[in-house]
């Protein structure tokens, strides 16, 4: 058990996708003076944990508020699901199995990769080559170049008229609104509910992609073939059961990029500059509020329960069988991420990512890759040299029941926009322990309740 002792107060930030968002407590302001050392404990080193972290260091600076912040985090590294794997197990050959991509209007991701001299790759170095787009039966669009710049293609105003440029109105204009989200009046939110309805942006999440596109004037093949595709390769899901919201943000890569090495460093990077004590392989296994305090009008003191974690068993997980989600194809999005060099044959292969609704199977590769695969490729040890797969790293993402419950992640699911809520976090704290915004105390318990009560179904990671 880990007692955080504290003279007054005790800031308590829980940050994570998979386990509900628990609330955020800070000490009461008018019991706080600038000279006393506030403690604050952040659960899970992901995007939001890590930004938290960063920001907090930031603005407390700013405030000339003395914090002393310490970070849980049940693995052995920083980036939850930002999960670099090396291909062949060779570290000069990274790609990710997580968070992969980001965009330039992303800036706290962008800052931050400037901030600590990361490099960065784009997308137009040649990552994608061909886009297809296959619906089981036939195909329904093809083109020679990368997907991820889609609306500079004459061929697809040859084959859906105007509807590409009215799409692309309608996730700029989104997107605008969106990033109102980072400037005043709106940020800092106490509510991410209220912020979204103040933007006119629960119109999206309230309705599911199709509909959305639907009530756009958006027409049915050009939603179906591209913008779903989009949404199979972004989040492994179709139109009908993803809000208006993401499948706008599915939309948005245009110029793609991601940090050479992995998207992880830009969170270890964060953790370390933010100068918190980062606890790893640390689960916390409780977090309690220990009611009677001896001193009238103290501030509320928690109790965190910590367990200690050894480096996670990886890859044999199962998903949940039977699942047709991903329709007659079988699979959401199979993504040519780049040409490598095998480092024992020397001969040119490819590498793919594949998101599909069950684990894939001997008989699956086959017909996907159209050669042979050998029924003893099990997908869990390693491969003999004859396979046509030199290399693979599974992983799965189970249903199991369980439902995200973070607000934002039910909002948009991306490494900005978990970092956004942290930043935002930090920004409120901080403003508390300055004294600022005195008449939130109440209402940001009510409204993180409120944010992590918006529970959407989604699927449990364990990269
Ligand atoms: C396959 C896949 C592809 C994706 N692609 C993209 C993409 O291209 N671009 C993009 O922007 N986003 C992408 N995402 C989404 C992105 O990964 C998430 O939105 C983001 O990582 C969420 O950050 P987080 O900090 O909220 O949660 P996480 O990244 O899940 O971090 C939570 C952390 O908390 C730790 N933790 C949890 N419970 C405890 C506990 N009790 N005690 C201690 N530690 C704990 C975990 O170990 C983990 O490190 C993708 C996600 C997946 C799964
Ligand atoms: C800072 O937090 C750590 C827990 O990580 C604690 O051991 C230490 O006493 C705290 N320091 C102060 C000055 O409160
Ligand atoms: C960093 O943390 C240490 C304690 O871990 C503290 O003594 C020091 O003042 C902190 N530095 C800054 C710049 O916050």
């Amino acid at each position: 058990m880990v007692h955080i002792p504290q003279r007054q107060g005790l800031c308590v930030l829980t940050l994570f996708a998979t386990a509900p968002l628990l609330g955020l407590v800070a000490a009461h302001p008018e019991e706080l003076t600038q000279e006393r050392v506030q403690n604050i404990a952040i659960i899970g080193a992901g995007a939001a944990g890590s930004s938290a972290a960063y920001h907090l260091r930031r603005f407390a600076e700013d405030e000339g508020v003395p914090i002393n912040v310490t970070i849980f985090e049940s693995r052995g590294r920083a980036g939850g699901r930002t999960r670099t794997v090396n291909v062949y197990d060779d570290p000069l050959q990274p790609v990710e199995q997580g968070a992969s991509i980001f965009v330039r209007v992303n800036t706290i991701l962008y800052d931050a990769v400037q901030e600590f001299g990361l490099q960065l790759v784009k997308d137009d170095d040649g990552v994608e080559e061909r886009l297809v787009i296959w619906d089981g039966e036939t195909f329904r669009y093809e083109q020679n170049e990368g997907s991820s710049k889609w609306w500079n293609y004459a061929k697809l105003f040859w084959k859906y008229g105007m509807t590409p440029l009215k799409a692309k109105r309608l996730v700029d204009s989104t997107i605008g609104r969106f990033l109102e989200l980072y400037d005043e009046p709106h940020f800092p939110f106490t509510s991410l509910t209220q912020a979204a309805i103040d933007l006119d942006l629960v119109k999206l999440t309230g309705i599911t992609g199709g509909q959305f596109l639907q009530e756009s004037g958006i027409g049915l093949d050009f939603s179906r073939d591209i913008i779903q595709a989009a949404t199979r390769v972004n989040y492994a899901t179709n139109l009908a059961h993803i809000h208006g919201l993401e499948a706008m943000v599915s939309m948005a890569p245009d110029g793609a990029m991601q940090v050479a090495g992995g998207n992880w460093q830009i969170f270890a990077n964060m953790v370390r500059a933010s100068n918190a004590s980062f606890l790893y392989e640390t689960a916390v296994t409780s977090l309690e509020l220990q009611k009677s305090s001896t001193v009238d009008n103290a501030a509320p003191k928690y109790i965190l329960s910590t367990k200690a974690t050894g480096p996670r068993a990886r890859g044999d997980s199962k998903a949940e069988p039977g699942s047709d989600a991903a329709g007659k194809a079988g699979f959401f999005s199979v993504s040519t991420l780049r040409r490598v060099k095998n480092p024992k044959t020397r001969q040119t292969e490819y590498l793919y990512k594949v998101f599909s609704p069950e684990v894939v199977d001997p008989d699956f590769l086959s017909r996907l890759l159209g050669v042979e695969v050998p029924s003893t490729f099990t997908g869990r040890g390693p491969t003999t040299d004859d396979e046509p797969i030199s290399w693979y790293h599974p992983t799965c993402l189970t249903r199991n029941g369980l439902y995200y419950t973070s607000g934002i992640e039910s909002f948009i699911s991306t490494m900005e926009t978990s970092a956004l809520m942290g930043k935002n976090v930090a920004k409120l704290i901080v403003n508390e322990l300055a004294g600022k915004d005195e008449a939130l105390g109440g209402s940001q318990k009510g409204s993180s309740e409120d944010d992590a009560s918006s529970s959407s179904p989604g699927p449990q990671d364990e990269l």
